[in-house]
């Protein structure tokens, strides 16, 4: 695991847009895994504006998201549908037909799951996949468990994740309590993840996870075992590994 320390979250953004952006250059045709949540948000800030720019062209990119809500349809303002195309779809050059995310509104989990499966399959595979990081060490949707999900999956969302999520929501209550999210096989097919995590109160979490045993109970640790993992994070959230890196 490579590890890009930042001085800030501006800092951990540009750097990720940074990778990123090479992708994009090196392979316009590549398939980009992306995440939502609070953290990659500045980074697609920089993606927008170097396209803005004349800098990146994402004509030929196919997107795979890592997960959505179940029971949200695309134009609820809190569907990860729609955090993607506020935050980048509608903002840059990319075919909508080739921007993908679980459908949230698809009631039969079974179905929903298998549909994701064959979209990500018939991509040929993720070339980049952008995470960021949960308090408690899942990443897209897969939350501490005995057992590491292969593929897309129903996941019942743990307390945490939703007390975490529920600054979006008008209350606890509207936070959804179920998702569809990528399974770790699949994430760790990608042929490079990029994890990025910002702020002290992930301090603790990225020790435990990049540093701590591999086990399901800490989804993320699975990425010690990745060949080509960079991890982007700022001076906060690395506070805990001064004795380490
Ligand atoms: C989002 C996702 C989640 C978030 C994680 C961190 O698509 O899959 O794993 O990356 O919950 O969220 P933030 O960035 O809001 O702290």
């Amino acid at each position: 695991m490579r590890i890009y320390k930042a001085k800030d979250y501006n800092d951990m953004s540009r750097k990720a847009a940074n990778i990123i952006s090479s992708q994009i250059t090196l392979k316009p045709n590549c398939v980009l895994g992306l995440a939502t949540g609070s953290t990659p948000i500045g980074t697609y800030e920089h993606l927008v504006e170097w396209y803005k720019q004349g800098d990146l062209d994402f004509s030929e990119v196919t997107t795979v998201n890592l997960d959505e809500y179940k029971g949200l349809p695309r134009d609820n303002d809190q569907s990860y549908y729609y955090f993607m195309n506020e935050h980048l779809f509608s903002k840059v050059n990319i075919d909508k037909n080739k921007t993908f995310l679980p459908d949230g509104t698809e009631a039969d989990s079974d179905v929903a799951c298998k549909k994701y499966n064959e979209i990500i399959h018939a991509t040929g595979g993720v070339d980049l996949q952008l995470l960021g990081l949960g308090h408690n060490g899942h990443i897209g949707f897969n939350e501490p468990s005995d057992t590491f999900e292969k593929e897309t999956h129903c996941i019942t969302l743990s307390e945490r994740t939703i007390q975490a999520n529920m600054r979006f929501f008008p209350s606890e209550k509207d936070v959804p309590r179920q998702a569809y999210t990528m399974g770790i096989q699949t994430i760790l097919s990608a042929g490079k993840i990029l994890i990025l995590v910002s702020g002290e109160e992930k301090a603790d979490i990225v020790k435990t996870a990049f540093f701590g045993p591999v086990t399901p109970q800490v989804p993320a640790s699975i990425l010690q075992f990745h060949k080509d993992v960079i991890l982007v994070a700022d001076e906060a959230a690395l506070s805990q590994c001064s004795d380490i890196i």
